[in-house]
């Protein structure tokens, strides 16, 4: 008798042992869908993935590496620190996303095409002004409209 209540625990023990294993490689080969945790300006519903394509394309229309928007963790700067607001360039990043937007909704989309052409229909992205560099460009490439006025364009320093 005693050594069947022995059996029937070692077995319950060992039932237990075994279901905690499969509930954590069930864990380790479904991770959970990574979260979005300091979103501003992508809408509410965009994914992960989404969001990370964006920043592939931030990177190539602006010709920089993440870091360039990203802050390091605070205790391993050898890691980044995506949701972070402490480099000041995703703060700009930010507004440049709200511009190009705006662009597009209030000015690109108005455009009125003739009936059939499509071939010429485009939106503006980063890469309509970056080309591949952080800032656009280093002077005019030619006088501005003077409506604008030269001063403000002119560049820095001169
Ligand atoms: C041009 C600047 C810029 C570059 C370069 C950039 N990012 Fe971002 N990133 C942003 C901005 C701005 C946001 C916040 C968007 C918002 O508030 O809606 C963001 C948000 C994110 C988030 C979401 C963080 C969270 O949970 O809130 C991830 C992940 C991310 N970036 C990854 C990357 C990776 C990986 C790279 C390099 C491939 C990269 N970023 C390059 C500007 C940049
Ligand atoms: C209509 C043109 C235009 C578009 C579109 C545009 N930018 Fe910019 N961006 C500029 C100009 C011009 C500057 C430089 C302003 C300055 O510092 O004098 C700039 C500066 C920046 C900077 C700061 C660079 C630095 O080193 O200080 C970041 C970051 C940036 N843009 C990101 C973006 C991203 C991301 C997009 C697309 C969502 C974008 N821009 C779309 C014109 C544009």
């Amino acid at each position: 008798m005693k050594t069947l209540k022995n059996k029937k625990t070692t077995l319950l023990l060992a039932l237990t042992v075994i279901t905690a294993l499969l509930v954590q490689s069930f864990s380790f080969q479904q991770p959970q869908p990574k979260k979005l945790k300091n979103i501003k300006v992508f809408p509410a519903t965009a994914t992960y993935q989404e969001v990370d394509h964006a920043m592939d394309q931030f990177k190539v229309d602006l010709g920089v590496k993440c870091n360039y928007c990203h802050a390091p963790e605070k205790d391993n700067p050898r890691k980044m620190d995506m949701p972070s607001d402490a480099n000041p360039k995703k703060e700009i990043a930010r507004d440049m996303i709200r511009m190009t937007d705006e662009m597009n909704k209030k000015y690109i989309a108005s455009i009125k095409h003739a009936e059939g052409d499509t071939t010429n229909i485009q939106l503006v992205t980063c890469n309509t002004c970056h080309r591949g560099a952080p800032k656009p460009f280093s002077k005019p490439l030619q006088a501005p409209p003077p409506s604008i006025g030269a001063k403000m364009l002119a560049p820095v320093g001169k």
